[in-house]
């Protein structure tokens, strides 16, 4: 059965080390985490510039530690320094597109890393409790609708098959060592903190320059993609309660309803009262190699065993993106600065086959 609250109910500060807390999860993660009163330690890669954007309001209520997830021996002496009663490993190269042009890192950080982790669990101590971020880009190509726990897998990209081998480790360390660690099958799951390349923040922040007159035009690919989209701040409660509960599993996490980019593209141009036709263009170079077509989850053990449920809608998340990255634009900084935020061309998006050597020499993909 899950517990309802943390430990600290018990006169005892429970302590958390997420890897990943610069990002969208993490920073959601934390702040949940400090609500219910646990000390936090956030793995942090050392960078030239300063990755804390997301995590900045709460950077007085959390430990920052140095770290790579790649490299076992910072994982080792950051759970022997910190002990934590909780890991959430959250940290990887988690742009499917990016995974076809480094497939070798995406392997290193989204699979290995996995490893390095728990690992580190097993030498120093096998009562510490793990979370992995795994992933419905695990079902691919799908062999079944809805996708539950016991649905074969089938990746499409090397994001997919990394994700695939670190949501085994886990399962394996589990059965080997008798660690409690869980995997979160998590459906994609937005917010506006969503990085600027994935779609449903591409589409808002889209919408809100179009809306501004900063540009007149949207390129996306394949708008027949389905999705079963969630929202990151319910996602991250089920990463919690699944450290919770007696014992280990792995668990989907969904709303069990899917969307098409086509459906997302016209509620987000509806939000501001524009025609979506007039402004997407369909661009062949956000074309993917191989596409995961359409993918929807049943969480039924989740809502079952640990009592979870998604809060916000399909819907309810595009307009609260929209209406984040209007204000964003018109805020001081917003109509001071054209440079907020904007996704340039050639940018991070687009997989190697799609670019015309001649276009990719010399390129810096930012
Ligand atoms: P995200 O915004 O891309 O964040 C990824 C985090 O991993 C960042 O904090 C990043 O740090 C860190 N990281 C990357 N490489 C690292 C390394 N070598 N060592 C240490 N940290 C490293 O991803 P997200 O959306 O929050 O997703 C969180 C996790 O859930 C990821 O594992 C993702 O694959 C998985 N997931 C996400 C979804 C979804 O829809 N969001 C669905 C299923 C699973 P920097 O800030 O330094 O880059
Ligand atoms: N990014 C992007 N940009 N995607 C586009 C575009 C575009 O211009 N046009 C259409 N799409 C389609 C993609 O082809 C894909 O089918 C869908 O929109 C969603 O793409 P992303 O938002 O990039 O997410 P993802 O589904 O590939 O991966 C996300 O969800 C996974 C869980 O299923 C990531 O968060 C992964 O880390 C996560 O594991």
């Amino acid at each position: 059965m899950a517990r309802k609250h943390g430990r600290e109910g018990r006169g005892v500060v429970q302590k958390a080390l997420i890897t990943g807390i610069t990002g969208q999860d993490g920073s959601y993660l934390a702040e949940l985490l400090l609500e219910q009163k646990y000390a936090v330690w956030g793995v942090v890669r050392r960078s030239s510039t300063s990755p804390m954007e997301r995590i900045e309001h709460i950077l007085d209520r959390v430990t920052v530690v140095q770290g790579d997830i790649t490299d076992l021996s910072s994982m080792i002496r950051l759970v022997e320094e910190i002990q934590p009663d909780e890991v959430y490993n959250l940290a990887a190269q988690s742009f499917v597109p990016t995974s076809w042009q480094q497939p070798i890192l995406t392997g290193h950080t989204t699979a290995l890393g996995v490893t390095n982790l728990l690992e580190a669990i097993r030498v120093v101590n096998r009562k510490i409790r793990f979370y992995q971020a795994s992933s419905s880009e695990m079902f691919g190509k799908v062999q079944e609708v809805p996708q539950t726990e016991r649905t074969p897998f089938y990746p499409r990209s090397p994001y997919g098959v990394a994700k695939l081998y670190g949501h085994w480790i886990t399962v394996n360390y589990r059965e080997s060592y008798g660690l409690h660690a869980s995997s979160g099958i998590l459906f994609n799951h937005e917010s506006p903190r969503r990085g600027l390349e994935f779609v449903t923040r591409k589409v808002s922040n889209g919408v809100a320059r179009i809306a501004m007159g900063l540009d007149k035009k949207l390129k996306l690919g394949n708008l027949d993609a389905r999705r079963d989209w969630g929202y990151a701040g319910d996602y991250v409660e089920a990463m919690w309660r699944m450290l919770q509960a007696d014992s280990p599993g792995d668990y989907v996490v969904a709303t069990g309803k899917a969307h098409s980019v086509r459906d997302l593209v016209k509620v987000a141009f509806a939000r501001v009262n524009l025609e979506w036709e007039r402004y997407v263009e369909i661009d062949p170079r956000f074309v993917r190699p191989a596409e995961v077509d359409y993918l929807i989850g049943d969480s039924s053990l989740a809502r079952d065993k640990l009592g979870w449920e998604p809060a916000v809608d399909f819907e309810g998340l595009v307009h609260r993106m929209v209406d984040h990255d209007l204000a964003l634009l018109r805020s001081p900084e917003g109509s001071r600065n054209d440079h907020l935020p904007r996704i340039r061309p050639g940018s991070l998006e687009e997989p190697p086959s799609r670019i015309a050597p001649s276009r990719a020499r010399g390129r810096i993909l930012s």
